[in-house]
């Protein structure tokens, strides 16, 4: 976010109570929850931790021996998907629907627990009879469907740490992922459905698996009926497995601190980071901030229409939902297909209750207009939510008035893939909201605004956004990587959390996140490097250097812009630069495609080489230059500045 609209920000902060009618039947209506985490946050995290069904109670609530290694429960057992299934099945809910699952082309299924139990006990005893074992790697390349939610639990279930990469990702970035977790298994299906075509999947996983060594079996679910490659060896099929397993299968005893999954995400260098979540803390996570976040009532229909392949459906399809026992939709397209009102046609026919989106959606079904929600009954929707980047007030009161009738209250949720769960959010039936803040920290949770040398700033001002005390469903490290781990969250302020965010507090205390600090990027609600892309246009034979900056952008929050210098001898033309377009695509995936690429016979350093990124997006946005006495050689910038305007 610039200055300019952090401004627009803060003046005209509307302030929007609870309505009356929702207070009166939520679940928590008063500050009970924070007062009883002020007086003790570990004594409040284990009245959360009750929540959850243990195999054995823990020792100790946390652990910070090893800081920044924390244990959070250690010493107690449990099972994921045992509590998402199961417990279910031994209630009232067995018959209650689990997952109502609704394809691209219209197609559905609903799944009760009952049925979701059958269907998980019998892929985890198939996966045990091919020999995955606990802690074994298993990456899910998969589109929305069931059976990706039913394998990451069968995983859960059987111990083994699932890795799930987004459909949306390259074979090259599949490759990366299933590489760096040796994993022995990669489930996946034929094809899923994206707007009216088929995304090739099973081709996407050939290609990546030829080049991994680690894979042993890949298993391809039936979803669209194309022709693909099964190598006899090597493939199977989803349903033949699932034909020779048993009816039950015996739910590991996972220790709190056993790692239940791995998910990659981008950092500041090219390479992702796989950022590691830990059984017990993490299901206490998601299972209290589901709980309480989205006012969680059992005969709602709850849908957040993230994919899979992020952790915000990780924590708020799958885990946190289904603990809950609740019911959650499932939907496999984009919300443009056939129609621009398909996610209002869905609301309508299943009397969606709690709907969970990203700004950038909202701001693109702004840029439709309103006559598509207003041609849909929504009037079953009781409460909305937002996450992934700040959202802008005019989206906000767009979301509150054409989405949620004027009636709803509105969570804007910040958290990230590290944090595992919510962290900042209002609670609905307490927190009177500002459009555009997060409002405040969860109970138990304890975030603060720093200056560079670590000290708390004035309300107003901006600073880096700190959390200062450990929380359950933190991530535990990165993937065979201890030392990143250590350096990008806790060297910065040892002892507490650097979030890579800016940040900053008003007088009431509601915090406002201004986006990222670091070289990463938002683009529509999702984090990328911009040293991964920078990494994909070395890597084409026509490019020397690149650097790349996210630029503001009305829809998308942020655009990848690209400066390119090539190699001696060659001009730049609009061929090339589609063909380096399409060239990151195929390293990384269509969510990376650059808008822009500006060829440039040299790239703005600094004396020591670095290349400042800063001012690019200074000359990209068309503000006044920043500081730019440590350049090398500021004609460079001239030079682009001219080639830019025209
Ligand atoms: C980054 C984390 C958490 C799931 C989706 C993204 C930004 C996230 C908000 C929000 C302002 C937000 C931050 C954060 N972000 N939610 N409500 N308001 N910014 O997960 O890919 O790990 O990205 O998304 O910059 O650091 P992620």
């Amino acid at each position: 976010m610039t200055e300019q609209t952090r401004d627009k920000f803060f003046g005209e902060s509307q302030l929007f109570e609870p309505p009356g009618s929702f207070q009166e039947k939520a679940l928590v209506s008063d500050r009970r929850l924070y007062e009883s985490a002020q007086k003790n946050r570990l004594a409040f995290w284990a009245s959360m931790a009750e929540d959850v069904e243990w195999m054995k109670k823990w020792d100790t609530i946390f652990e910070d021996d090893d800081a920044p290694f924390y244990r959070w429960f250690n010493g107690g057992t449990l099972n994921v998907s045992f509590n998402c299934v199961d417990r279910h099945t031994l209630t009232s809910r067995r018959n209650k629907a689990a997952l109502i699952f609704e394809g691209e082309p219209g197609d559905s299924v609903t799944l009760t627990y009952q049925q979701l139990y059958r269907e998980v006990n019998r892929f985890s005893s198939g996966l045990k009879k091919i020999g995955v074992q606990k802690g074994d790697r298993v990456t899910i390349y998969m589109p929305m469907i069931p059976e990706a939610i039913i394998a990451m639990l069968s995983c859960t279930r059987i111990g083994a740490i699932h890795s799930v990469v987004f459909g949306g990702f390259s074979s090259d970035s599949l490759k990366d992922r299933i590489d760096d977790a040796d994993s022995t298994i990669v489930i996946t299906a034929d094809g899923g459905y994206r707007r009216g075509k088929v995304v090739p999947l099973k081709e996407n996983t050939d290609q990546a698996v030829a080049a991994c060594p680690s894979v042993e079996k890949v298993i391809v679910v039936k979803r669209v009926g194309n022709a693909i490659n099964m190598d006899e060896q090597r493939d199977l099929w989803y349903h033949e497995i699932i034909k020779e397993a048993d009816d039950y299968c015996v739910p590991e005893e996972m220790q709190a601190e056993d790692p239940l999954f791995i998910l990659y995400s981008s950092g500041t260098t090219g390479k992702p980071k796989g950022i590691l979540h830990t059984t017990g803390g993490y299901l206490v996570g998601v299972h209290c901030t589901f709980k309480y976040v989205f006012d969680y009532r059992d005969e709602d229909i709850f849908w957040c229409t993230a994919d899979i392949g992020w952790v915000t459906g990780h924590s708020y399809i799958v885990y946190g939902p289904l603990s809950n026992g609740a019911t959650v939709i499932l939907y496999e397209g984009t919300p443009d297909y056939p129609e621009r009102d398909r996610f209002w046609e869905m609301i309508e026919r299943y009397r969606v209750n709690v709907f969970y989106t990203a700004p950038t959606a909202i701001r693109a079904f702004m840029r439709w207009g309103e006559d598509w929600p207003a041609r849909r009954d929504l009037s079953s929707l009781r409460l909305l939510g937002t996450v992934g980047e700040p959202i802008n007030p005019e989206a906000w009161m767009w979301y509150h008035e054409y989405i949620g009738l004027g009636k709803c209250p509105i969570v804007d949720t910040w958290w990230q893939t590290e944090t595992g769960m919510i962290l900042i959010t209002p609670l609905p039936g307490v927190t009177t909201t500002k459009p555009g803040s997060a409002s405040q920290p969860f109970p138990g949770i304890e975030a603060a605004i720093l200056d560079e040398a670590g000290e708390e700033v004035e309300p107003g001002k901006g600073g880096f956004l700190v959390l200062t005390s450990p929380w359950p469903a933190m991530l535990r490290t990165l993937y065979k990587d201890p030392e990143r781990f250590k350096e990008t969250y806790w060297q910065q302020y040892p002892g507490k959390y650097f979030t890579g965010d800016g940040a900053m507090k008003d007088k009431d205390g509601y915090f406002w996140i201004m986006g990222r600090v670091d070289d990463v990027m938002n683009i529509s609600g999702h984090r990328i490097g911009t040293m991964e892309v920078e990494s994909a246009l070395v890597d084409h034979k026509a490019v020397v250097e690149a650097a790349v900056i996210g630029k503001v952008h009305d829809l998308k929050g942020q655009a990848i812009s690209a400066f390119v210098t090539l190699k001696e001898g060659l001009d730049g033309s609009d061929e090339l630069v589609e063909e380096l377009k399409a060239h990151v695509v195929k390293k990384i995936g269509a969510i990376a495609r650059p808008d822009d690429i500006f060829f440039a016979s040299e790239l703005p350093k600094t004396r020591s080489g670095k290349i400042m990124r800063r001012l690019l997006r200074d000359v990209a946005e068309g503000r006044a230059l920043g500081d730019t006495t440590t350049l090398l050689d500021p004609g460079v910038l001239a030079g682009i500045m001219e080639k830019y305007k025209s």
